[in-house]
């Protein structure tokens, strides 16, 4: 019994090796590409595309054990709970509130220690955030957030409390 039950699974364990989901990828610019409303500096930019990138935007860099099933699916799961919650590739186009409370959201989790993901830096060591680095993540999100008040009432960006 035991003997087929081992079988079974390294049976199961080869054929999944052929099954993968779509990579998420779509190469060149992004329509509603945050950077598209609002300038990102450079050192920011970096910070993103090596902390926040792989699970926050269309395009993830799939480490080389991506290929061995099921750990594509286990990446996968997170690259679409992230996107989920946030893409920045998919930003400008989201109702104004949308994006002013996003930047919020950026903020409080860069604050608490929560973003990126502790098991995204067990692997990828150099996104775990350095202090100078999570304050020029949430002076650029203030900076996004300031950028929308002087533009737009703030009715259009908080709702009101009743
Ligand atoms: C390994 C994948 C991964 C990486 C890397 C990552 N995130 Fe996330 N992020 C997630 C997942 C999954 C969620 C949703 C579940 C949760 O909140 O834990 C999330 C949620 C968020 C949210 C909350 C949005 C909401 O609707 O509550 C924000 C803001 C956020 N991430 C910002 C960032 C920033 C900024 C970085 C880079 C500094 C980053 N994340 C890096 C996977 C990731």
């Amino acid at each position: 019994m035991i003997r087929k039950i081992m079988l079974f699974l390294l049976a199961a364990l080869v054929i999944i090796q052929f099954i993968h989901p779509e990579k998420n990828k779509s190469e060149g610019p992004q329509k509603n590409f945050i950077g598209n409303s609002f300038s990102i500096p450079e050192d920011v930019k970096t910070i993103m595309a090596k902390a926040c990138n792989d699970c926050h935007s269309n395009n993830s860099t799939y480490p080389w054990y991506a290929k061995i099933q099921p750990v594509h699916w286990w990446l996968d799961k997170h690259i679409n709970d992230g996107k989920n919650h946030l893409n920045f590739d998919e930003y400008t186009h989201k109702s104004l509130r949308y994006q002013y409370h996003k930047m919020e959201e950026t903020i409080d989790m860069v604050k608490k220690g929560e973003m990126p993901l502790n098991s995204y830096t067990w692997t990828h060591k150099d996104a775990k955030l350095t202090d100078t680095e999570k304050t020029k993540i949430i002076d650029w999100a203030n900076a996004v957030m300031d950028n929308m008040k002087a533009k737009y009432p703030i009715d259009s960006l908080i709702r009101k409390k009743s």
